[in-house]
């Protein structure tokens, strides 16, 4: 039965759940989580008007609700915090403020009923979030793994629980933040993503041609700051002849969209067929897309490889991949081990990633 807790960005989320896994698997795999409770809160109208996040905002947010929010979720499963097993919270990567606020709390709570604190690296969060729904039963280590966030966009090779290689990443900006600043630059709302995708599907992909850099290099990095420079000229040209309406706006959002799409999976198809693995799963914020979906459905028919996804809900930040993550170290055997202090990591490679309990 564990507690997680996620603030390293704008949302601030607490998730119990209580979680099993196959004996007979290796550890990670074949898991089954029960939610018991959860809650989320999003910052999202809060930085709004800025356009991204505000670090300041976020960490005095993150402190006005975890507290409030992790009391709802207890009271809301029924449970009194000695029946917890371990707390879990995200260590890093993230905001250093807003990290804090989820490691001080998390920390104290598992100090207080005296069991583990565990430290959770966000984006394994998000690479193992596929594996709660259903339909992973049949995933088996190696597989690769798509991490689509605002911060983050690579491509890991997965060996086993807490072994994660990177394969390729992105060289400037991530494919989550390709979205918002384009959306930006076109007028519409924050997120971005989700606000491309809304106007997408009233526009005409083929209007503006974008770029996709390094697609057909050898490479498996990507690179996503050429496009933002790529819509703001299109954007100048628009505004200079007065041409800015809706309906070029829906027209830019489906070509950013088709572009980012178009990126995202050639990479991973060509990731598989180098690797020769033949199952992958799609997670982070991205992983909501629809069109990005569809593409990775209609390459499984057409490559005959398996690619799964977390549930939309689950694809962007929240409390209940965090309490995951920490139950599959903890069912996988981790020894957990009390000692005084903490910290955070604002920067964290998933590839140096140690899993590590305290
Ligand atoms: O994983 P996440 O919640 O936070 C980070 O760890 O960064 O990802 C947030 C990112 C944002 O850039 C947001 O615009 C993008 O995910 N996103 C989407 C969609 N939903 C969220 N991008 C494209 N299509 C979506 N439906
Ligand atoms: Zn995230």
């Amino acid at each position: 039965m564990v507690l997680g807790i996620e603030t390293s960005c704008d949302e601030t989320g607490v998730a119990l759940i209580r979680a099993s896994t196959d004996p007979g698997l290796p550890p990670g795999l074949g898991g089954q989580a029960e939610i018991l409770a959860q809650a989320l809160h999003s910052q999202v109208s809060l930085h709004a008007a800025y356009g991204g996040v505000v670090p300041e905002l976020a960490s005095r947010n993150h402190i006005q609700r975890l507290a409030p929010l992790s009391e709802q979720v207890i009271q809301e499963a029924g449970l009194s915090w000695g029946e917890l097993d371990a707390v879990a919270y995200t260590e890093g990567p993230g905001l250093a403020g807003a990290l804090l606020v989820g490691a001080s709390l998390g920390q104290g709570l598992a100090h207080a009923i005296g069991r583990p604190a565990i430290g959770i690296h966000h984006l394994e969060g998000h690479l193992l979030s596929p594996l709660l729904d259903p339909a992973a039963s049949g995933l088996r280590f190696p597989f690769l793994a798509l991490l689509v966030s605002g911060g983050h966009t690579q491509i890991m090779r997965v060996d086993s629980l807490g072994q994660y290689q990177m394969l390729g990443e992105t060289v400037d900006d991530a494919a989550g933040e390709a979205f918002d600043k384009s959306a930006q630059l076109l007028g519409l709302g924050y997120p971005g993503g989700p606000e491309i995708a809304r106007w997408s599907a009233r526009g005409n992909s083929k209007r503006f041609e974008l770029p996709r850099p390094l697609l057909k290099r050898s490479t498996l990095d990507f690179s996503f700051a050429g496009l933002k420079t790529a819509v703001l000229t299109h954007v100048q040209k628009l505004k200079a002849a007065d041409g800015l309406d809706d309906h070029a706006r829906a027209d830019m959002a489906a070509a950013v969209q088709e572009a980012i799409v178009d990126v995202l999976t050639t990479k991973c198809r060509k990731a598989l067929q180098e690797t020769g693995l033949r199952q992958m799963v799609v997670a982070g914020g991205v992983g909501a897309n629809q069109r990005l979906r569809a593409q990775f459905n209609a390459i499984q028919k057409s490559d005959q490889v398996e690619v799964l996804f977390a549930p939309p809900h689950l694809c962007t930040d929240n409390g209940i991949m965090i309490a995951w993550a920490a139950a599959l170290h903890l069912l996988a055997g981790k020894p957990a081990v009390m000692s005084p202090g903490f910290t955070v990591r604002p920067r964290w490679p998933l590839s140096a990633f140690t899993p590590k309990t305290s």
